[in-house]
């Protein structure tokens, strides 16, 4: 049998629909826009801007200088801020008593950017780890990690965090069951219209070292309680799959409204299965690290900075997320409004 000459195809020329940027843009099939992004901010407690080594580009913002990046997010169409906070070692102890301070750090900023913007949502973390001296997202106990008693802690945290103006919870502690106690709690206390984007499929990752930096989280075991040195009894195992469907499926029976693939680029494959399974709003986030890989690399001048940074986003969106919460959003709805 002989092989066919090329010529013999004539139609089969993809190369047709690549020829110019019109046509190009004509038969994308994926866009990402400043509405697909969630702008991932950490705030501390003094005032002025201070940088994050491991992050070039971002720094720990004051109270009043997240409110003026509500109003920035406004302006530039970015729909919503999920902030962090640094909090000062101080503060914190083993079992993160301040998590739900009803006059603390998370509470000022949420109020101040929705004062200052009230038409961009805000998301707050719910989890310990800032507020533990160990670091661990939940309460210790013999060096273990107790899942019940934390989740009561972490509707403590979750209900002031309404109070005081979130519009979107975010447990990412990988305790089983909090989102279905969220939830309860929020019908309870009257605070209905408040949303749950659980941090679903979160994983036991690497990625996250630079977040550590960022939010003044000291190194896992060490403290003053024996605790683990990894969140793997947690967090899920990187290997894993289907296992990251059952828990999304746990998280939307207990009442998220909208689910999370953490981190971003090394789980695509989980980002499109849970698309695929579940037909619900599926978020990616691109973690401290994956935004300190990018940056590494760019002022090495290893990669073109903008186009590596918009390719790594728009990879969520071809995956099938709804959308990115991303360290980079301020500057990639700029670039995307250039
Ligand atoms: C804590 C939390 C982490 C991140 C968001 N919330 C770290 C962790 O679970 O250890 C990571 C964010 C990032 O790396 O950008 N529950």
């Amino acid at each position: 049998m002989s092989k066919a000459p090329l010529a013999a195809y004539p139609a089969l020329r993809l190369r047709r629909l690549r020829q110019a940027d019109w046509v190009r843009r004509l038969v994308r099939e994926t866009v990402l826009t400043p509405s697909d992004l969630i702008w991932s901010m950490v705030v501390h407690e003094g005032d002025g801007e201070i940088p994050v080594a491991s992050m070039p580009g971002v720094s720990r913002l004051s109270v009043k200088g997240c409110a003026a990046a509500a109003k920035q997010a406004a302006a530039l169409g970015i729909p919503a801020i999920a902030v962090f906070p640094h909090i000062d070692g101080a503060k914190k102890d083993a079992a993160g008593s301040r998590a739900a301070d009803e006059n603390g750090l998370i509470a000022n900023a949420v109020k101040a950017m929705k004062d200052a913007a009230p038409e961009v949502g805000v998301m707050c973390d719910v989890a310990l780890d800032p507020f533990t001296d160990h670091g661990h997202d939940g309460l210790i106990e013999n060096g273990r990690i107790l899942n019940d008693p934390t989740i009561e802690a972490l509707v403590a945290q979750g209900i002031m965090q309404a109070r005081a103006g979130c519009d979107i919870l975010a447990p990412s502690d990988m305790m089983d069951g909090r989102c279905g106690a969220l939830r309860t709690a929020l019908e309870a206390e009257g605070l209905q219209d408040v949303m749950i984007m659980s941090y679903a499929a979160k994983y036991a990752s690497a990625f996250y070292g630079p977040y550590r930096e960022a939010i003044g989280s000291g190194k896992l075991g060490s403290g003053p309680v024996e605790n683990p040195g990894d969140k793997k009894t947690y967090q899920m195992d990187s290997a894993n799959t289907d296992e990251a469907l059952r828990e999304v499926a746990m998280d939307i029976a207990e009442g998220a409204d909208m689910v999370m693939v953490k981190p971003g680029m090394p789980y695509l494959d989980i980002v499109r299965r849970v698309v695929e399974a579940f037909s619900m709003p599926t978020f990616a986030f691109q973690v401290s690290g994956e935004y300190a890989m990018l940056m590494a690399a760019a002022q090495n001048g290893w990669l073109e900075e903008e186009r590596a940074i918009m390719e790594s986003l728009g990879a969520f969106k071809r995956a099938g997320a709804a959308g990115v919460i991303t360290y980079f959003a301020p500057r990639a709805a700029q670039l995307l409004g250039a």
